[in-house]
């Protein structure tokens, strides 16, 4: 079976966004691999500073995860700071790639003409990510489009590694563009954290009418006849509703009596279906963290001799000893 990877950062508490357009497709995907699912709490360190709030969201994004659905039982979960083998791979693998395509990377670039003083994680982090890919022979990377420069890196470096050290050392990986339904916020726009037009994913379900009741649609009356396609509304209705549940918002929304509110009613009906169940899965881990910890401690344990093979595999080749 071949191997898919990919690395979330533990930056924010989930949204439906991330369910729908992430998470949700990426638990079908998983089915058809062996799956690697990691925590990139490394990554995360380049940006956020703060001790209780990397813990907190390293916990809100296993029991997120958990919680929709991903069986720890069939796809490896572990948080990359527990399988140090990935540092020495980096510093293996930052020998064999040149200065100058890290100063081409895009979040290096971006940081840069922002008049921001870059830290060296910002500028290694494709480093890391090779790392984070070569060490587990991943044959496929589920990323967003975003992630295309990054996977570049760790094919390049890695097809460098084989060219001089030996075919075959390591797996060149492949990047599988997750094409996700772009889903919108209240406002219409793409949902995203820093907007503040997000829906959170498991918030409690009086929050979550609440904040559905929010979304801004036309200021028809009630007896127009509207056009279900094109609202925000309706957009995020049939990401999580049935063909003839939509069918029926579209009739609905064209006869006198039904508007806006009553779609928006429909659609937190249809989240809290989806989403209600997770909910209290995720309360329940979320409230154990020691579970948490335990979960995630099986998961490193499992994929580190992965980690410790391929490290051995590449001392010998650069010529160091196998370690005892
Ligand atoms: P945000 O934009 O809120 O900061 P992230 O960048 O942390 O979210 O995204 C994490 C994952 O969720 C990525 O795979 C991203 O493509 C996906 N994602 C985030 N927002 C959306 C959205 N509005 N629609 C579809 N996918 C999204
Ligand atoms: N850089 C990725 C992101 O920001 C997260 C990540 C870290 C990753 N290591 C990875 C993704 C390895 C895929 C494979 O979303």
């Amino acid at each position: 079976m071949q191997r898919s990877l990919t690395g979330i950062k533990p930056s924010n508490a989930p949204h439906l966004g991330n369910y729908l357009g992430a998470i949700r497709p990426a638990l079908r995907l998983a089915q058809e691999y062996e799956s690697f699912l990691f925590i990139a709490d490394y990554h995360a360190l380049t940006t956020l500073r703060d001790r209780e709030a990397m813990r907190a969201y390293t916990y809100d994004v296993a029991a997120t995860w958990l919680a929709c659905g991903l069986d720890p039982a069939k796809i490896h979960l572990y948080r990359q700071s527990d399988v140090t083998e990935v540092f020495e791979l980096t510093w293996v693998l930052a020998c064999l790639i040149a200065t100058g395509q890290l100063e081409r990377g895009v979040s290096y670039k971006d940081a840069l003409a922002k008049g921001e003083a870059p830290n060296a994680g910002i500028f290694n982090y494709p480093v890391l990510m090779a790392a984070d890919i070569l060490l587990y022979d991943a044959d496929v990377v589920p990323v967003g489009r975003d992630q295309l420069q990054h996977l570049e890196v760790a094919r390049d470096v890695a097809a460098r590694v084989n060219h001089v050290f030996g075919e075959g050392l390591l797996v060149v990986p492949e990047a599988r563009i997750t094409e996700a339904p772009l889903v919108p916020g209240l406002d219409g726009q793409k949902m995203s954290k820093s907007k503040g037009n997000s829906i959170p994913l498991f918030a409690p379900q009086k929050t979550l009418r609440k904040t559905v009741m929010q979304i801004v649609t036309g200021s028809d009356p009630l007896e127009a006849a509207v056009e279900a396609r094109g609202s925000t509304v309706y957009e995020l209705y049939q990401l999580v509703a049935s063909e003839e549940q939509c069918r029926m918002m579209q009739e609905s929304l064209r006869r006198p009596d039904y508007g806006w509110g009553h779609a928006k009613q429909a659609l937190f009906e249809a989240l809290e279906a989806e989403l209600g169940p997770r909910r209290e899965v995720y309360d329940a881990l979320r409230g154990d963290e020691a579970k948490l910890e335990a979960l995630l401690a099986e998961g490193a344990a499992r994929v580190r001799p992965i980690a410790r093979a391929t490290i051995a595999r590449v001392r010998e080749a650069i010529g160091m000893r196998s370690r005892p």
